[in-house]
Order: structure tokens, then C-alpha cells, then sequence
């Protein structure tokens, strides 16, 4: 840190990286007390274009192309690294040494290796403040469900929860890092990952996973022409490369409190662009809520067994975690999206590096490690056609 001022730099601007971009510059606006002075000192894409239409957009002061030149850059104390996962650990572990702080986007990494050793980096830095970006935990609804489940509603029994996209449903989507890697490296690892943290986040830790299977709809896919980022539909070639990952997955859980939870995850599902849901039934009620409605969760509770219980819809506002400070106009039903999330997340690591006592911490790598180590017992459940696969103890519980 120069003086007070804290430099950010975010790595990889793509679909994400421009969240993360657009979530340091809200991150001051949000909450009290203020943060210190932040400097936008750098965006870095492989691609041009991409890095400066980002920096351009979002006022950061330069673009580059090589994250290397951010490691010897007094400006630049924070790095989020928002690429694909198979590239975060290299990119984290070069930063850790050169004394940065890093938040990582989920997956931690691509594989249960690399992400132990980003836990062990991150333990070699311990006056260096990291992160894995499980941004969801910070949905206002879904932390109020948490609040919720501790201090009324009693033991949980049933966690039912799925994430279904649209994203990959055209053949014509065009191959990408995301449809590379082994079973379980897709729809599981991109975006059964958010809903696997949020089931722990919610209702501890799992003891056990089994009855997994995978489908794979779409089994080859066409290289765009020129250069694409996140699930944008582009020119493609004549180069056609085989799906080497998972479309759909499906497993169930065994939790420490006893619960049980159903999990369903799919990339083609048409129609559905970004929508993940839960229900949770526990002792004294139940919660339900999906993403498709952000600001609204339904409740059950206080039953009075005289003909009228029902759920009621309840819209998360000002009584609810996040909403106040957390809003240019926090007064209730002016909603929000997915993009005041990560301005809360990037407000939370701030506040860490920082020294402030504010929001919650953003996850530590090692729940990204627990995350992925669900992910492999998920991958060897399906592997073993369904079988029960017990999960080590999580480290954070
Ligand atoms: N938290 C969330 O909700 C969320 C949402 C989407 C993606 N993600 C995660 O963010 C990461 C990136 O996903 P995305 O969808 O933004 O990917 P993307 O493909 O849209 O963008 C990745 C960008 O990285 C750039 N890039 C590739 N190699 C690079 C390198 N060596 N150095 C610098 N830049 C490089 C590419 O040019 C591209 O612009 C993944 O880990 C993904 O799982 C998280």
C-alpha cells in the first residue's frame, strides 16, 4: 500500500472480471465507516481489446496484456484474478510471492492439487489477506435465510437446491476453456460449485455425497473465430473439438446435523438463463428462494395449525442483511442484482486488507479447497456408478 491508498488490479476481463472491475469502484460507496483512498491501477487481459475497453469503461489507469508486470508494481496491492480456472493457481502463487493480496474467482482451481497448494501459499503469506469469490453468500435473501435458519427455524431436514442455465444449450455456443477438462469440470465446477458452498454456508458441513450421474447433450463444439469471452455466441470455425465435460449433474448429500440434500445442476437448460433456487425444510418452518425473484424469499413459520398457515413472500429490504448502506437508495422494494454482489465482495476484502471490522470475510481459499474436495467426491460418486462417497472433515466447521 502507498501511504493509505489502497491499489487494485483486476486480471482476466471477461464476463466476471468486469464484475469484479465495476464491484471496486461501487466498493467505496457502500456501508461505513469509508474505506481508505483506492487507486484503479490496472485491468490485464491476454486480450488487448478486452483489457483496455475494461480499464476505459471502468477508470482504471491502465490496461495490459501480461499479468507479470502487476508482480514488481508498487500501485497495486489487491489483485482479483478472474480467469479460467485451470490458469488461477500459477497467476495467485506469483502473486502471493510478490506480496500481494489475492482474490480468486471460483473453482479455487481446476484440480484438488493445485488448490491445497494455494491454501499452503496462502498459509506462507499470513499478513496477506485472500480470498475465493463465493459472491452468493452475499445475496441479501440467501444471508437472511441464514439468519433465519439459526435463530428460529431449528434443525434443518432437507436442502434441496439446483442451479440451472441456459448457457450452453446451443450447439452454436462456441468451444471454450469451460467444456475442457475431465467429468465434473463443467456444469459441476462452474456453477454447482456457488450452490454446493451455499448448502454448507446454509446448513454445515456434508458428511457425504452419493447417487451422482452426469450427461453430456452437447458433445462437440466449433472454435469461434477471432476472440470471444464469457458464453457470447460468435463467428465459428471449421476446428471442432470433442466436450470433455459434464452438461448436467446430479447427486444427493448427507449433512453432519442430519440433514439430507438433493442437489441438480445444468448448463442446458433452455430458457433458464442464471436460475439457482433452493428450498430448505427445517424444524420450524421452511424457506424457499430463487434467483429468477432475487429480492423476494418465501417463509413458513409459526405455524399455528388453525387452517390459515401458508408461506408468505417476503421482499428482502432494509431489515435484512446488505440492503442498508448497501444501495444507492437502500429503501425497500429498489431491489437489486448480481452486480451489487460483488460490489459487496470487493467492499468486504477491501475492509480486510484495510484492518476494517465490517461485512463478513470473504471466504478463505480453504472453502474453496472444501468446495472442491465436494466436487471430486461428487466426480467419484458418478464414477462409481452412484456410490456413497464420504467427505474428509471440513477445516472451517
Ligand atoms: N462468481 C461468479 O458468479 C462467476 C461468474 C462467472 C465466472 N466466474 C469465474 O470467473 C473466472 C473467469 O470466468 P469468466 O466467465 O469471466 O471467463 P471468460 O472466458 O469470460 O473471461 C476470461 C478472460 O480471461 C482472459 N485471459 C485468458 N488467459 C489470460 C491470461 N493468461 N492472462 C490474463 N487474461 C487472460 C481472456 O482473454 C478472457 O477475457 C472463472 O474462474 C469462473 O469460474 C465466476
Amino acid at each position: 500500500m502507498t501511504s493509505s491508498t489502497i491499489g487494485v488490479a483486476v486480471i482476466g476481463a471477461g464476463m466476471a472480471g468486469r464484475a469484479h472491475c465495476a464491484g471496486y469502484r461501487t466498493a467505496p460507496t457502500l456501508f461505513d465507516p469509508p474505506l481508505p483512498p483506492i487507486r484503479y491501477a490496472a485491468v490485464v487481459d491476454a486480450n488487448a481489446s478486452v483489457a483496455t475497453d475494461a480499464a476505459t469503461r471502468y477508470g482504471y489507469e491502465r490496461a495490459g496484456t501480461d499479468w507479470r508486470e502487476l508482480l514488481d508494481d508498487d500501485t497495486v496491492d489487491v489483485v482479483s484474478v478472474v480467469v479460467a480456472n485451470h490458469l488461477h493457481r500459477q497467476i495467485v502463487e506469483s502473486l502471493l510471492a510478490a506480496g500481494k493480496h489475492v482474490l480468486c474467482e471460483k473453482p479455487l482451481a481446476a484440480s484438488i492439487e493445485d488448490a491445497t497448494a494455494m491454501v499452503a501459499a496462502a498459509a506462507a503469506h499470513p499478513g496477506q489477506v485472500t480470498g475465493t469469490g463465493f459472491v452468493y453468500r452475499r445475496q441479501p435473501a440467501v444471508a437472511a435465510t441464514k439468519e433465519l435458519l439459526a435463530e428460529r427455524l431449528g434443525n434443518v431436514s432437507h436442502f434441496n437446491g439446483r442451479y440451472w442455465c441456459d448457457y450452453a444449450s446451443s450447439p452454436l455456443t462456441p468451444m471454450s476453456w469451460r467444456y475442457q477438462g475431465g467429468p465434473g469440470t463443467g456444469a459441476l465446477s462452474d456453477i454447482g460449485s456457488h450452490l454446493i458452498d451455499l448448502s454448507e454456508f446454509l446448513c454445515g458441513p456434508m458428511t457425504s455425497v452419493g447417487g451422482a450421474a452426469f450427461a453430456t447433450l452437447v458433445t462437440e463444439r466449433a472454435e469461434a473465430v477471432g476472440t470471444t469471452y464469457g458464453h457470447a455466441r460468435a463467428e465459428l470455425s471449421d476446428v471442432v473439438h470433442p466436450v470433455q465435460n459434464d452438461d448436467v449433474a446430479t447427486f444427493t448429500a448427507s449433512f453432519a446435523s442430519g440433514a439430507v440434500g438433493t442437489f441438480s445442476v445444468s448448463r442446458v437448460a433452455p430458457g433458464l438463463a442464471n436460475s439457482m433456487a433452493f428450498d430448505v425444510m427445517a424444524q420450524r418452518g421452511s424457506v424457499r428462494w430463487d434467483m429468477d425473484r432475487p429480492a423476494e424469499f418465501s417463509l413458513l413459520a409459526d405455524m399455528s395449525g388453525d387452517g390459515y398457515d401458508g408461506s408468505r413472500t417476503i421482499l428482502a429490504g432494509p431489515a435484512h442483511p446488505y440492503i442498508r448502506g448497501g444501495l444507492p437508495m437502500d429503501f425497500p422494494g429498489c431491489s437489486f442484482g448480481v452486480g451489487d454482489l460483488f460490489g459487496y465482495q470487493a467492499r468486504a476484502f477491501l475492509e480486510q486488507v484495510a484492518g476494517i471490522d465490517g461485512l463478513p470475510p470473504v471466504a478463505p481459499f480453504a472453502d474453496g479447497l472444501r468446495d472442491l474436495t465436494v466436487i471430486d467426491a461428487v466426480i467419484r460418486s458418478a464414477a462409481a456408478r452412484g456410490a456413497t462417497v464420504a467427505l474428509p472433515a471440513h477445516p472451517g466447521h
